[in-house]
């Protein structure tokens, strides 16, 4: 079977099953092009909701298909590949952060959305990479514990300078990974091209972007700006899905570490197998856990 072949297959099983493909934008091609939709995580979760489908399946990572089943707890909810988990999602664990509650009450925490459903059940409210500055400043407490991530949690804090924000050392393993070296060799090697970077980087490779933001927010800021050329400083996946929507334009990769393995654990079979009902795993949530972790989303949606 080729490519085109197994697409075919895919939109026709998904329409005769009532079921709404969700790809977040780090998939690979051919998986962008048989979605519903496109987009950052919290894009996706709110699409999930309003779409007429009863199931959906998300290729992604776990803590994404979590987050559509938090909104949507009575659609059924696929995860493409089981395997997919996401590093930074996993790396605290709720005990650590009721300890912290206990010891310093005047902490507001806030959880990036990637988390897994069990942390966010414990902490006040979540954030989105694009969302993480304007939450923050809207919370009335002035002492913040940003989990997991320091580098987009770093970032938050030099926009939000009156605030007291305390980090634990957490991250994403792939962006952190990219040296501010590297950032000064792609800049040098393309004087003409602007670097976007999204904030899970360190900082000494942030401070020495044209534009930092989301998935979502590189894409629309590289396909409207006036600009030629651009230094992509996230998953690589995103280069080569602005090389198809933009062929006027130029990117580069920012790194060849840039690859996040969990995204690209899904393949176009793993997509065919979860609509003949042969792959993927369906996800089970309890009630409890589901509108304990809803308090903390439905917070970043009132104040996001
Ligand atoms: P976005 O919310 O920007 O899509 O980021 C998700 C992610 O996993 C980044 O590494
Ligand atoms: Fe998680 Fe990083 Fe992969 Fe995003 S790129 S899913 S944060 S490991």
């Amino acid at each position: 079977m080729t490519i085109s072949d197994i697409q075919a297959e895919i939109l026709k099983l998904k329409k005769e099953k009532d079921v709404c493909i969700l790809a977040h934008s780090y998939q690979a091609h051919e998986i962008v092009e048989v979605a519903d939709f496109v987009g950052d995580s919290f894009q996706l979760s709110v699409k999930a909701k309003e779409a007429p489908q009863k199931n959906m399946l998300m290729c992604g990572v776990r803590f994404m298909a979590e987050t559509v089943k938090i909104l949507s707890p009575e659609k059924k909810v696929i995860l493409s590949n089981p395997i997919a988990g996401c590093p930074m999602a996993e790396q605290m664990d709720k005990s650590m952060i009721e300890e912290f509650k206990k010891n310093n009450p005047s902490y507001t925490v806030v959880a990036y959305i990637n988390t897994t459903a069990e942390l966010k059940t414990v902490c006040d409210v979540c954030v989105t990479s694009s969302s993480a500055e304007k939450i923050v400043s809207a919370l009335p407490s002035k002492d913040i514990l940003f989990i997991p991530d320091c580098n987009l949690g770093a970032f938050v804090a030099k926009k939000c300078p009156d605030k007291n924000i305390k980090l634990f050392n957490g991250g994403c393993p792939i962006h952190a990974a990219v040296t501010p070296a590297e950032a000064e060799a792609a800049k040098k090697a393309h004087p003409g091209a602007l670097l976007l970077v999204h904030p899970e980087c360190v900082p000494a490779v942030t401070a020495q972007a044209d534009f930092v933001g989301s998935t979502a927010a590189i894409m629309k800021f590289a396909q409207t700006s006036d600009a030629r050329e651009f230094i992509i400083g996230t998953e690589n996946s995103i280069a080569e899905h602005l090389q198809y929507a933009c062929p006027d334009k130029s990117f580069y990769l920012l790194s060849k570490k840039l690859v996040c393995c969990n995204m690209k654990a899904t393949t176009l079979v793993d997509v065919l197998n979860c609509l003949k009902g042969t792959g993927g795993e369906v996800l089970e949530m309890d009630d409890e856990t589901i509108s304990a972790a809803r308090k903390c989303i439905d917070k970043m949606i009132e104040l996001g």
